[in-house]
């Protein structure tokens, strides 16, 4: 639908951002789903439009970007989804990576030092994957089409080839160096050794008879059989430690989503072991005290008090989340309004506050997840986040699989009492234990209007993923920005420690940095921050934003 300039002048008007900053959102009226992959994007509407469910076309979606988007697209991962069915309660399902059974709080020390090699680039740094047996779990749950007819179109993906896009040629190129040392991950994404270049067409045939296995036996065909055989092959070659028994014994968990209230609208978003359901929850409610719209977007007013509400949150994200299968943790307070009024009267609405570096900081989590939201023509929303770790994760291709695994292990904290400048973490609550969940900051999450799904967003990014999440919203709730203008308007991060508000690069003006400046604050500009994907439903209609920070992403609807 196209937009006249009048009629987007006026538009400008209502929703308070700036003229130059509205974008025109795709819209449809049935089915959508914005990913990280246009064509992946456009499978999911297919299985709707075959009369599949928000649940099987996230299923689909899913599995069709292990095949377009190797870098966070998974099945040797894990992730987060939230969904919320037109009738029912909503649910989130866990697949997050798991500890394998021989896991310890010093493996990642040599010697009694901390080696970031074996953390996190090593065959131990590869957690038990989770995706397969989560994407199954929902689909038992809510799907309504046959299981292997979701996986039908990534085994079509990966057996006759998709086109490499500039984008998946640069990235590639990049992650090589890091591939070397494996041979199957170099036979994978090379000719031979040759980086694949743009335009042409790359079959994954290994890939393919996984997931036909898959396809054929559900979540056995992972990890059971031969996928299972060619995994323990992998790990007893390269010294990893994930056996038979780990794989079999995996399981992914319903969990209650985490709820909140902003301004009228009900949120839901991913509870422990994410940390960015609790953390968006407490962000929202210190914010719902003050007049943002008011301040208008962009201005040194809200930008101040965004920082001030994203500090306190990752402050006490730091301090008490963790896997909840293992640790007690406060969030019925955190994420109250109760609290959320004393944590305002500790902030002053024209200095900067400081963050403590005495007790401790948080470790990096990796910006390469990708997320994707779906919603149906009965308005089934499904909000998905799954990740690798770093792009390409560990880097390591399964042989005869034809999958990467995931290098998760590093959202663990580097050992017991290792806290230090750097930002090594020693803090028990995240401490590796077998069986045990990584804290993540994955936060797939929906928003509700009037009982009915209003908003479905979610981003990659790591620690950054629960800021942008929270800027979608106030962008649409507060700002009045269509879903397109929701994910294009710039974006701040500030994550309590290091105490600094990264600021994307030309999206502020100077004299709104100067004046965060004069009160105390300190900051960077960053090229961008996350890449959010975003349906709103308006009036019956959806509206798709998809993000222009990335490379291939794409809205289709029908
Ligand atoms: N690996 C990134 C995250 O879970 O937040």
């Amino acid at each position: 639908m196209k937009i006249t300039s009048a009629l987007l002048f006026l538009l400008c008007l209502v929703w308070q951002v700036p003229a130059g900053a509205v974008s025109n959102a795709e819209r449809s009226e049935h089915g959508m789903v914005v990913s990280a992959n246009a064509a992946s994007s456009a499978v999911g509407v297919a299985i709707m439009k075959r009369g599949g469910n928000a649940i099987d076309a996230a299923v689909a979606v899913a599995f069709s970007l292990a095949v377009t988007h190797p870098t966070a697209g998974n099945i040797g991962g894990g992730g987060f989804l939230v969904y919320q069915g037109s009738e029912g309660s909503p649910v989130a399902y866990d697949f997050r990576e798991t500890a394998p059974g021989a896991s310890h709080p010093e493996m990642w020390l040599v010697d009694g030092q901390y080696s970031y090699e074996r953390h996190h680039l090593s065959h131990l740094s590869v957690g038990v994957p989770g995706t397969v047996a989560g994407l199954y779990l929902a689909w038992q749950d809510a799907g309504s089409l046959p299981w292997a007819d979701l996986l039908a179109p990534a085994i079509e993906q990966a057996k006759k080839g998709i086109v490499v896009t500039d984008g998946l040629a640069r990235s590639l190129e990049h992650v090589l160096p890091r591939m070397q040392k494996y041979p199957a991950s170099v036979a994978k994404f090379t000719n031979e050794g040759t980086p694949l270049a743009a335009g042409e067409v790359w079959r994954q045939p290994d890939l393919a008879a996984t997931l036909k296995r898959i396809a054929d036996k559900g979540p056995d065909g992972f990890y059971r059989g031969r996928t299972a055989d060619l995994i323990v092959a992998e790990m007893q070659r390269g010294g990893g430690i994930i056996t038979h028994e780990d794989l079999a014994g995996y399981a992914a968990k319903r969990r209650a989503p985490v709820r909140g209230s902003y301004r009228g609208y009900d949120v839901l978003s991913m509870p422990p072991p994410s940390s960015g359901g609790v953390a968006i929850v407490e962000m929202l409610n210190i914010l719902e005290g003050y007049d943002l719209a008011a301040s208008g977007f962009g201005s040194a007013r809200s930008l101040h008090l965004m920082t001030e509400a994203m500090r306190r949150a990752y402050a006490d994200r730091a301090r008490y989340l963790g896997d909840p299968d293992y640790v007690e943790m406060p969030l019925a307070r955190l994420t109250s309004k109760d609290y959320a009024a004393e944590l305002r009267g500790t902030i002053d609405p024209e200095k900067a506050s400081f963050s403590s570096p005495e007790s401790f900081t948080w470790p990096a989590e990796s910006k390469q997840t990708t997320h994707f939201s779906v919603v149906d023509k009965d308005r089934n929303a499904v909000s998905l986040t799954y990740t690798l770790e770093y792009s390409y994760g560990s880097a390591i291709v399964v042989p005869g699989g034809g999958f990467l695994l995931n290098n998760e292990m590093g959202d663990f904290n580097a050992g017991p009492g290792l806290t230090d400048s750097t930002g090594l973490i020693g803090t028990s609550a995240n401490l590796a234990e077998p069986g045990k969940r990584m804290l993540s900051s994955m936060s797939p999450t929906i928003v509700n209007r009037d009982g009915e799904v209003f908003m479905v967003t979610g981003t990659p990014g790591g620690r950054t993923i629960i800021n942008t999440v929270l800027q979608t919203i106030l962008n649409v709730i507060d700002h009045g920005a269509n879903a397109q203008t929701a994910v294009d308007l710039g974006r701040i991060h500030h994550q309590w420690l290091p105490d600094v508000i990264e600021m994307e690069k030309l999206a502020f003006s100077p004299d709104t940095i100067r004046m965060l400046e004069a009160q105390g604050h300190r900051i960077e500009e960053i090229d961008d921050q996350g890449v959010a994907e975003v349906i709103l439903v308006n009036d019956g209609v959806l509206e798709g934003g998809v993000d222009r920070r990335q490379w291939d992403g794409g809205v289709a609807g029908y």
